[in-house]
């Protein structure tokens, strides 16, 4: 290997707009077409459904300021892994890459598609469509990373569009004196604390992606000032247009038309849109087509990091050498995710990965609070107020315990297993570091084969 391939490393191809897209593009995927009848369905009335959307949203405002600041302290990417491995140490991250790469990001990928399901079409055909999407994904991604921004970009625009269709037409009714669903809108509220902790899950789904951009920090232009800007224009985005949907769903629908519906977004569009209904089955696909593209982008970048970091195999650490895309790490995401398109269905999926996600979100932010009071000295362009991550850890603690102290359910042991056995794997092989000499002589062939060469941080 000469001098110059040595050198390299990812580069700062990001800007403001790929930025904002990266967030509110991938967080508008399926969720938003296809959850607000079960977060109905769990709380009981529309009153509280909306207020379980709104408080989603400010809770998501509120981590990701604390994510901001992270961001502008800890400069590598790798999101919650390299700040749980800067602030927790190797064996919490180590945790956090492998439930990550093994079980959330395909979790991720796979509750995406399975929204798809309940679409008409025979189950096969739709796993073949998910699966091709899967494989188109991951050769823009591979081929180069302005391509994979414009991708983004594109399908961000066109979903906002699609909402500002569904706000425009909820709007046209209310005016139009369609008010009834809102009399009496918090009879029925279901307030068990399982109730609510379930609401929660469904809802932060269609939220989840707010933290993406922290996966990239280093491929972002001017991260200082680019990462807090795009945090606060998604994120407001996003949280404005969900309300306004959610508003429109119930001025056109009736709470029990809404629970009956399998797809809100579709049966909204027959009821408005008449024989122009399909157009909402199109943008429904093309939004989860669009935030499987964001959900590959970053996830590729956690494999990549922690392979960087010896948590991984080396070969997961490389990028092409002309391409510069992390290209083995991508290939490898596109795999688990495959394997992953096995049946399961949406409702428990998104149970699983946001009991999974907020419990480490939960142990990132109290890294914030530990570098806030340990490390006081570090440089901060971007800072917020202490309380901040007190409030959103005090909202994780409630939303992992609130599932399981109130109605037990086994599967949620099952998931914690699973997370906790990354310490066995964690021992014999980063520990003790027992590498299969046919690992190493893998590496040397993939390394030839793909082309690629170890890169190096780029902060
Ligand atoms: N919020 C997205 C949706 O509504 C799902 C995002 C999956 N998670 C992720 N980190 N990419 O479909």
């Amino acid at each position: 290997m000469d001098e110059k391939t040595k050198k390299l490393s990812l580069k700062r191809d990001v800007g403001l707009i790929g930025a904002v897209s990266l967030i509110a593009g991938t967080m508008i995927g399926s969720g938003i077409f296809m959850s607000p009848q079960t977060v109905l369905l769990t709380i009981g009335s529309t009153g509280a459904s909306l207020v379980v959307w709104a408080s989603c949203g400010v809770l998501v405002i509120l981590a990701s300021f604390c994510y901001a600041e992270l961001g502008t302290v800890i400069k590598e990417s790798g999101g919650e892994y390299i700040y749980i491995l800067r602030t927790s140490g190797p064996v919490v991250a180590f945790m956090l890459a492998f439930s990550s790469v093994l079980f959330v990001r395909p979790a991720g990928v796979a509750g995406i598609h399975s929204a798809l399901r309940k679409c008409p079409p025979p189950e096969l055909v739709i796993k073949c469509v998910a699966a091709a999407a899967i494989v188109v994904l991951a050769t823009v991604n591979c081929l180069n990373v302005r391509f994979s921004m414009s991708v983004q970009v594109f399908f961000m625009v066109a979903k906002v569009l699609a909402l500002a269709v569904i706000i425009i037409g909820g709007v046209v009714m209310l005016f139009k004196g369609h008010t009834e669903n809102f009399v009496d809108s918090f009879e029925n509220t279901n307030v068990g604390i399982n109730a609510i902790g379930i609401a929660f899950y469904q809802g932060l789904w269609s939220y989840d992606g707010w933290n993406n951009l922290n996966y990239v920090t280093e491929e972002l232009k001017r991260p200082e000032v680019n990462l807090p800007r795009a945090v606060i224009i998604a994120i407001s985005l996003v949280t404005g247009l969900y309300l306004l949907v959610n508003v429109s769903y119930l001025t056109v629908m009736t709470p029990k038309e809404l629970m009956m519906s399998n797809a809100v977004a579709v049966t909204w569009g027959n009821k408005v849109l008449g024989s122009w209904g399909w157009i909402m089955s199109v943008a429904a696909a093309l939004s989860a087509f669009g935030s499987l593209n964001g959900t590959f982008f970053s996830g590729g970048r956690v494999c990549f990091v922690a392979a960087r970091e010896g948590h991984m195999p080396d070969i997961l650490a490389m990028a092409h050498v002309r391409r510069l895309t992390p290209s083995p790490a991508l290939i490898f995401t596109t795999f688990v995710s495959l394997v992953v398109l096995i049946p399961g269905d949406f409702q428990s999926i998104v149970n699983y990965f946001s009991f999974t996600a907020w419990f480490f979100y939960g142990i990132t932010l109290s890294g914030l609070i530990y570098l806030k009071i340990k490390r006081a000295d570090l440089p901060r362009p971007y800072k917020v107020p202490i309380v901040l991550p007190v409030i959103v850890i005090i909202a994780a603690v409630f939303l992992v315990l609130a599932p399981i102290i109130d109605s037990p359910q086994i599967e949620y042991l099952y998931v914690a297993l699973f997370v906790f056995s990354g310490v066995i794997v964690y021992i014999p092989f980063i520990h003790y570091k027992i590498c299969p000499s046919l690992l190493t002589k893998l590496t040397v062939f993939l390394q030839l084969f793909l082309e690629v060469a170890p890169a190096e941080k780029n902060i």
